[in-house]
């Protein structure tokens, strides 16, 4: 995680972050203990709990605390165990919080907002969580900023784009041994994620057909050279189909009547509510059997369906999800956007904020710096250029 020690290196020099007080419910993994390093050496006192129970590495927790940082979870814990751990966290009252979920968030203003008075702000990870941030605020009780780490571009670049894209292909791979070279893969929803998907696919060699409803997107996709039409059409021709529209039933039953003998049925999605598992197993003639440890055959009288991972989200759990250079970039951001809090939160004010643009360029340009990669500057004749509104 080079863009990750860069700024550690600094945070050392710099102590910026001295007696910050941090709560963060993240998953408990080598990558979240590299930023937890980092912000230590910046001078912060960092309490982490598991933002997952199924997610912590018991040694990166243990490691953790050996070092001195407040750790709770354990892969495998139950509900209570886990509800205690985000509980502790708040209860260490913290100045600024790093969220992966908006769980001490939501407890800060649930249970204990007479912590509120001494909170910072926040920062947070991912797309449920900000959904949640969202509702909180309109409903205008959110009480402090909250800086949404998930939407910095070079977050979504990295995550969404080439470390699902990249992950998605490999959790397939992983769990059926496929040739992708002149197969047909279908692409439903071409977001983010998805378009990581069909570019990493292509790259493949695979033929790639895109399903889109936003015309928008789909206009895209065709202009990218993908071929582009209505799922049903796509049932058809496809060999793997890939769901990644965070959107439910994509995948039904008029589109498994159509599929041919030994289709491969994936999602990359949030939930595993985009393939129809009851249509599915509707449409079975027989019981369906696994044939390898993470792909369960449907046979539909004559045809073969195989879904892989029980169509849940397949680079995780067919995959190791996201490699660590994708969370060098979020936890980058996320180190800046602390510094940030500390420099700026009372100027910001309650309410989801975006990561600043120099934040987002800074985590660019170290990327750029740790893979030796230089680039151009504007002149002064150019910059002056490009502020005025003259055309010559
Ligand atoms: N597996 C991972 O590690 C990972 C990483 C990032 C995001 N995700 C998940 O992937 C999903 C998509 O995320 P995103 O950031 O790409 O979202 P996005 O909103 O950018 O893209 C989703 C796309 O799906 C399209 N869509 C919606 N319903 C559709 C339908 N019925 N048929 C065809 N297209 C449809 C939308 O028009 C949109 O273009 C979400 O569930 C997200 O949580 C997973």
């Amino acid at each position: 995680m080079p863009v990750l020690r860069s700024l550690r290196e600094r945070l050392a020099a710099e102590r910026p972050l001295g007696g910050l007080r941090i709560g963060a419910c993240l998953h408990v993994t080598a990558e979240t203990a590299c930023l937890v390093r980092a912000l230590g050496a910046g001078g912060a006192d960092v309490a982490l709990t598991a933002a997952n129970p199924l997610t912590t590495q018991d040694d990166v927790a243990a490691a953790l605390v050996a070092e001195g940082c407040a750790t709770h979870g354990r892969r495998g814990q139950d509900a209570g165990a886990y509800a205690a751990g985000v509980v502790a966290v708040v209860d260490g009252a913290p100045q600024v919080t790093l969220d992966d979920g908006a769980d001490l968030i939501a407890v800060l203003h649930g249970s204990r907002p007479e912590l509120l008075d001494g909170l910072v702000g926040g920062t947070e990870e991912t797309t449920t969580g900000l959904v949640r941030l969202r509702a909180l605020e309109s409903d205008g009780r959110l009480a402090c900023p909250v800086i949404a780490v998930n939407e910095a571009r070079t977050e979504r670049l990295f995550n969404d784009q080439y470390g699902t894209g990249q992950s998605t292909l490999d959790g397939i791979l992983r769990a059926t041994n496929l040739l992708l070279a002149g197969k047909t893969l279908v692409v439903l929803g071409y977001g983010f994620t998805g378009k990581g998907v069909a570019l990493r696919a292509r790259g493949a060699g695979a033929q790639v057909i895109v399903c889109e409803v936003d015309p928008m997107r789909a206009l895209e996709a065709r202009m990218e050279g993908f071929e582009v039409m209505p799922a049903v059409e796509a049932a058809a021709r496809g060999d793997v189909f890939v769901t990644v529209t965070g959107n439910r039933a994509v995948l039904s039953g008029a589109h498994f009547e159509r599929m041919k003998d030994g289709a491969l049925l994936a999602n990359a999605g949030h939930f595993d509510v985009e393939i129809d598992l009851a249509a599915l197993r509707a449409v079975a003639v027989e019981e369906p059997r696994d044939v390898l440890p993470l792909v369960t055959q449907f046979q539909l009288g004559g045809r073969r369906l195989n879904l892989l991972a029980s169509g849940r989200v397949v680079n995780l759990a067919a995959g190791q999800g996201h490699p660590a250079a994708v969370m060098d970039m979020s936890f980058a951001n996320q180190v800046l956007a602390v510094e940030h809090l500390v420099a700026h939160g009372a100027e910001l004010g309650p309410g989801v904020h975006p990561v600043p643009e120099a934040v987002d360029r800074e985590v660019a340009r170290l990327k750029l710096a740790s893979l030796g990669v230089e680039i151009d500057s504007l002149t002064e004749d150019q910059a002056a250029y490009l502020r005025g509104w003259l055309a010559s």
